[in-house]
């Protein structure tokens, strides 16, 4: 992958995922070695983070270089100036851009003025590393991925569409349960069942139905970054869309509980729910880390395994 942009799970081959997930086992394992000395990522967000940005910094300490971090305030893309402007300047300094976006046109503009490469740290359509932690949780767990059942409880948001993408890649079965008029778009459906690698992608409206013999149980917020005017709405839409006790019982009594962080206890997951014996929720955090390490070590490293 070295030199390659990574704006969304569709820049994967099924055989690349499997292999970022393989490296990015060995480097939590054995640890890195410095591979990037010398070398540089800037991160350019235009949202909030905590798991994102602080994964993306220790990933470039561990693998011996280091993270730059560029804030909306300061950097303003397409306002203080073109975001195309921001990717050449940018390229001319370091070796590569971790881009957290509201359009996803965003990182696509990034990546076609920067001649580094550039990566999706979260855009309103895709959330690819999250997807790499989560299903590295998954493949930690229990050792491999395919056939394992993920319900996904919620909006069809950047989180459902890189689970979507990257299920379908590594043999997951993922159902996805949404409220009437949330769901992922028949598009997205269409681009993941065309991708080899085995598994699936199922849209249904009961969450009941979704955790029916799931392996694991998977939240995120019902109104994400940007929709903080949808709030109010949505807390009624989503009514019945909540991972609590209730609904685990209709689970398999060993599922995992999911979620990509931040959460909010009381409307997406219960408390109960989150702070369950079955919740990884803090391995899935973790493990943004350590696969971001892999992206990171094979695009600017070229390490392959
Ligand atoms: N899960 C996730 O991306 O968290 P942050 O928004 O804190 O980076
Ligand atoms: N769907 C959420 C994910 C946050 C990590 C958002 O975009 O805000």
């Amino acid at each position: 992958m070295l030199g390659r942009d990574f704006t969304s799970i569709l820049d994967l081959s099924a055989d690349e995922l499997s292999m970022l997930l393989e490296l990015a086992l060995g480097m939590k394992r054995d640890g890195c070695s410095p591979i990037l000395a010398g070398q540089t990522l800037a991160m350019v967000f235009e949202k909030p983070s905590l798991r994102t940005r602080t994964s993306f910094d220790m990933a470039m300490h561990r693998l011996g270089g280091r993270a730059l971090y560029l804030s909306p305030r300061e950097v303003q893309m397409g306002e203080r100036e073109p975001v195309k402007d921001v990717a050449r300047v940018l390229a001319r300094m370091v070796q590569g851009i971790a881009a957290r976006t509201y359009l996803h046109s965003t990182v696509t503009e990034l990546a076609e003025y920067a001649d580094v490469p550039v990566v999706n740290a979260l855009s309103d359509d895709e959330h690819p590393c999250q997807a790499l932690a989560d299903l590295l949780t998954l493949r930690e767990r229990f050792g491999n991925l395919r056939g394992l059942r993920l319900a996904y409880i919620g909006d069809g948001n950047n989180v459902a569409r890189s689970l979507a993408y990257a299920s379908v890649l590594t043999g997951v079965e993922l159902v996805v349960a949404t409220p009437a008029g949330y769901e992922l778009p028949d598009t997205t459906i269409e681009v993941a069942r065309a991708l080899a690698g085995g598994g699936s992608v199922t849209q249904v409206r009961d969450p009941y139905e979704a955790v029916r013999n799931a392996t694991a149980v998977y939240a995120d917020v019902w109104a994400s970054m940007g929709q903080e005017a949808e709030a109010a709405q949505r807390a009624e839409d989503f009514v019945g869309y909540q991972i609590d006790t209730a609904l685990l019982s209709a689970a398999p009594s060993d599922a995992l509980v999911m979620h990509d962080l931040p959460a909010h206890r009381g409307e997406e997951i219960s408390d109960e729910a989150i702070e369950s014996a079955n919740s990884v929720v803090f391995e899935q955090a973790e493990n943004r880390m350590h696969a971001q390490q892999a992206v990171l070590a094979s695009i600017l490293g070229g390490v392959a395994r």
